[in-house]
């Protein structure tokens, strides 16, 4: 079992295998990053293969991975049937933005994928093209019907954002609703990479919206989960995840790892340590120190709600949010 330097049982972690992405949000990666990481730098499947064994066997349960857009590296299929294999049951998830998803859901479902988170921040194709500065509704909506249609639970992400999509609030619950998918949404981070001017609703505000249709209840937090769950008057349950607030650091079970071999305890901080050179050289007690430091030394909580409105230099396009 992995625990932390503050008693907190640490059994997720969350890979993003690149940072690059094939969309451009505005509270993400509007502009395309000044460099990227360079490709020889990022770890192969095999490489970063050796590190998950290592976490698996210490005790993480649950895999989650994310980018940048995960589905732009090539055999990822590959990659979670390697997981899988390595340890059948596991808890395996994806965040993708969808756009190629419809032609590869079947093949990530029979790699022993479980699970699939997708941003849906709008149904009107014009305003998904301005989020994300590309057309890409059609193509996310048929991703979400295979990923349906194979057996894949999925999630649904939104990000409320004044005046572009705060309208659309029920109307994106309602179209999760309807295919039996939960709804998260969460509130805008603010962050150096974003669109300047950008300004998301808050928790209260989200939840207001969903009151002009439907009279709630509050359940709460489930686990180790950042969402604090609430039940509509017809019993349709769904979350809100407002990383202002740090309550939920205090369950917090989670460690990251980037593309490149960083491992990072917490979102919001810079610190990290690389586990890229233990692997590269197949340094197996080398590798499992590194993630026993880390976990040693992971915040207390994050710094959001601290320091007022300042924004976060981490890019959630590196650590996948
Ligand atoms: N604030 C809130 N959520 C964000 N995401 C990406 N950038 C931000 C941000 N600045 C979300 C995406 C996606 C998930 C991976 O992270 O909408 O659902
Ligand atoms: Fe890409 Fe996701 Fe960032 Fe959008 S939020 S630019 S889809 S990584």
């Amino acid at each position: 079992m992995l625990i932390d330097g503050h008693g907190r049982k640490v059994n997720y972690l969350r890979i993003s295998v690149t940072e690059r992405c094939n969309f451009r949000c505005q509270y993400c990666m509007p502009e395309k990053p000044f460099s990227w990481v360079p490709r020889e730098n990022l770890l192969s499947f095999e490489e970063l293969f050796e590190f998950v064994k290592v976490a698996i066997d210490e005790g993480i349960e649950k895999i989650r991975i994310t980018g940048g857009e995960p589905l732009l590296r090539e055999d990822l299929d590959k990659f979670i049937g390697m997981i899988d294999d390595h340890k059948k049951g596991l808890d395996l998830a994806l965040t993708t933005n969808g756009y190629l998803l419809a032609d590869v859901a079947s093949k990530l479902k029979d790699a022993g994928l479980k699970r699939i988170n997708i941003s849906i921040d709008t149904l009107k194709p014009d305003v998904a093209a301005k989020i994300a500065q590309k057309d890409v509704l059609h193509k996310v909506l048929k991703g979400v019907d295979e990923a349906l249609r194979v057996g894949l639970k999925v999630k649904v992400n939104m990000v409320p954002l004044k005046g572009i999509n705060e309208d659309e609030i029920v109307d994106v619950m309602e179209y999760a609703k309807k295919r039996g998918m939960t709804i998260r949404y969460i509130e805008y981070m603010e962050n150096v990479h974003a669109k300047s001017g950008l300004r998301g609703l808050s928790g209260k505000e989200i939840l207001s919206k969903v009151k002009e249709r439907y009279s709630i209840r509050k359940i709460g937090r489930e686990g180790s989960s950042p969402a604090f769950n609430y039940v509509t008057d017809d019993g349709y349950k769904f979350g809100v995840i407002d990383p202002h607030k740090h309550d939920f650091c205090e369950s917090c079970n989670r460690i990251r790892l980037t593309a490149e071999g960083h491992l990072i305890p917490c979102l919001y901080f810079d610190e990290a340590m690389s586990i890229r050179d233990a692997v590269k050289a197949g340094d197996i007690a080398k590798a499992t120190e590194i993630l026993k430091e880390v976990l040693r030394n992971k915040p207390e909580k994050n710094r959001w709600s601290e320091e007022d409105g300042e924004e976060s230099s981490r890019a959630f396009y590196e650590t996948g949010g």
